[in-house]
C-alpha cells in the first residue's frame, strides 16, 4: 500500500525512520519549516534524468531527432536554465515565455514559438531574438511575418491532422474544429504559398494532438495524415504524452511512445528528415509535489480536511476533474477516505474527493503527488492568495528558485488614489 503510494511520488522518494516523507533526499517537513506552505517541490535530479531518458529514446529510434521542452508546463527561469544545461531547446507560447526562456539562457536558435494569436509585437520579438522556428498557425501569421522577417525566417506550419485522442475535451487539439492550426486542405494551400515566399523558409510541419494522452495509437494516425502533405525537412510531432496521476493510469513509457512515433514515421517521412518532439507534462509532472498544511478537520460523513491552498495553486481539478493522490507527510500511506478541500470560496475547490489519508489532523502536512506540470503555471490570486514558492531539491540539497509572492506583490500594480 505504502509502496503503491510512493510509486506516485518522484523516484527515490522514501520514508525516514521517524515516518516522514522524503523527496529528492529532503524531508518535506524540513522544506515546509523553512519555506512555508503551500510549497511546490521539484525533484530536480529526477527531471534531469527524465530529459535524458527521452533524449536517449528519441536518438535511438530516429537518427535525426531532437527534443524541446514545452515550457508552458513549468515556466520559470530556473527550469529554463535546467533545460539549457541539459542541452535541449524549448517551446514558448508567446512573449512572456520567450522573455523567460532568454533570461534562463535558452539558445534562441533552439526555441520554437507557438500560438494561435501571436501579436505583431510577439512576432517582432521572436524575429529580433533569432528564434529558430516560428510555427505558422494561420494565414494572418504569414501576412505579418512576411512583412517583418528580414532574411529567411525558418517556419513550420501547424496542421490539424483530424485525430481526436482520448483525453479531456479542453486539451484535445488534433480534431477538426480545433482552434489551433489549419485543417489539411487549408494547410495545403498555405504550404503552396509558403513555398513561394522569398522571406519565409518553410522547413516543415507541426502537429500537437492534445495533452494527457494515455495511448500512442492516435499519434500513428496523425502521423499518417500529415505525411500525406508532402516531403519536408522537419516534422514536429508535438507533445501530449500523459503521466500516471492515479493508481489506474497506465501511460506508455517514454521509450514505448517514441518507438510508436518512429515506427509510424518510418517509410512515411523522407529518410533523413528531422523529427522534433515537444513534451511538457511528461518531463515534469511526476517530479513535482505540492505540500500543504492542514488547517481544519470537520465532520464524519463526509470528513472535510481543509488545507491552506487549493484551486489558486492547482487548477487541474477544477478545470479538468483531474484525480490526484496524497498523503500526510508524517504518516505515509493507509487510512480512510476524506474530502481534501482547499481554502477558496468555491465548492468546486475540492483538491481530492475520497483522498485516502491516515488520521489527518490540523497542523499536519499533506503532500499531493504529480503536481509538477501546469499547477505552478496556472496558479492565481483567487481570494488574494499569494502564489507559492518553488524549491528544487536534489540529493538532499534544497534551493529556493521562485520566492513566495508577498501581500505587497498583490497590490504592486494598483495605482495610488487620484
Ligand atoms: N506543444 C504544443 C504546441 C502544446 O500546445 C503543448 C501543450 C505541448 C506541446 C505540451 O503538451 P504536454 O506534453 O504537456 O501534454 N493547461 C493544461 C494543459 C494544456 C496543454 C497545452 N499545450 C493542463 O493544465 O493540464
Amino acid at each position: 500500500m505504502t509502496a503503491d503510494l510512493l510509486g506516485l511520488f518522484p523516484p527515490g522518494s522514501t520514508v525516514d525512520p521517524d515516518g516522514e516523507l522524503v523527496v529528492g533526499g529532503c524531508r518535506l517537513a524540513d522544506l515546509a519549516a523553512q519555506w512555508g506552505t503551500p510549497l511546490y517541490v521539484i525533484d530536480e535530479g529526477a527531471v534531469r534524468a527524465q530529459v535524458r531518458r527521452f533524449r536517449r529514446a528519441i536518438e535511438a529510434w530516429w537518427g535525426n531527432a531532437r527534443m524541446v521542452f514545452a515550457s508552458k508546463a513549468f515556466p520559470c527561469t530556473a527550469m529554463y536554465r535546467l533545460m539549457a544545461e541539459e542541452g535541449i531547446g524549448v517551446d514558448v507560447a508567446g512573449a512572456g515565455e520567450l522573455a523567460m526562456a532568454l533570461a534562463g539562457g535558452a539558445d534562441p536558435a533552439r526555441i520554437v514559438l507557438h500560438g494561435n494569436a501571436k501579436t505583431d509585437a510577439e512576432l517582432r520579438m521572436a524575429v529580433d531574438a533569432g528564434v529558430g522556428l516560428i510555427v505558422i498557425d494561420n494565414t494572418d501569421d504569414i501576412d505579418r511575418l512576411e512583412d517583418m522577417a528580414g532574411s529567411e525566417q525558418p517556419v513550420l506550419i501547424r496542421v490539424i491532422p483530424g485525430v481526436r485522442p482520448d483525453t479531456y475535451e479542453a486539451v484535445a487539439t488534433g480534431q477538426l474544429g480545433s482552434k489551433f492550426g489549419l485543417p489539411l486542405p487549408a494547410a495545403r494551400a498555405a504550404i503552396a504559398r509558403l513555398r513561394r515566399s522569398g522571406r519565409l523558409r518553410l522547413d516543415g510541419v507541426h502537429m500537437h494532438i492534445g495533452s494527457q494522452i494515455l495511448s500512442a495509437e492516435p499519434y500513428a494516425r496523425a502521423i499518417d495524415a500529415i505525411a500525406g502533405l508532402g516531403e519536408f525537412a522537419i516534422y514536429n510531432l508535438g507533445g501530449g504524452l500523459g503521466v500516471r496521476y492515479t493508481y489506474r493510469d497506465d501511460p506508455p513509457t517514454p521509450e514505448d511512445w517514441v518507438e510508436a512515433l518512429a515506427t509510424a514515421a518510418r517509410g512515411r517521412f523522407p529518410d533523413g528528415a528531422e523529427i522534433i518532439i515537444e513534451p511538457g507534462r511528461a518531463l515534469v509532472a511526476p517530479f513535482g509535489v505540492t505540500v500543504y498544511r492542514v488547517v481544519s478537520v470537520k465532520g464524519d460523513d463526509p470528513r472535510f480536511v481543509a488545507v491552506d491552498g487549493g484551486m489558486a495553486d492547482n487548477m487541474e481539478v477544477a478545470l479538468y476533474g483531474q484525480r490526484f493522490e496524497a498523503t500526510v507527510t508524517g504518516r505515509v500511506g493507509g487510512g480512510g477516505a476524506v474530502e481534501l478541500v482547499g481554502r477558496h470560496c468555491e465548492s468546486g475547490d475540492r483538491l481530492i474527493s475520497g483522498a485516502v489519508l491516515r488520521d489527518p489532523r490540523p497542523g499536519d502536512l499533506v503532500a499531493v503527488a504529480v503536481t509538477g506540470a501546469y499547477c505552478f503555471t496556472m496558479a492565481n490570486n483567487y481570494n488574494g492568495a499569494v502564489r507559492p514558492p518553488v524549491v528544487f531539491c536534489h540529493d538532499g540539497q534544497a534551493r529556493l528558485v521562485v520566492r513566495r509572492e508577498t501581500l505587497g506583490d498583490l497590490m504592486s500594480r494598483d495605482m495610488p488614489p487620484a
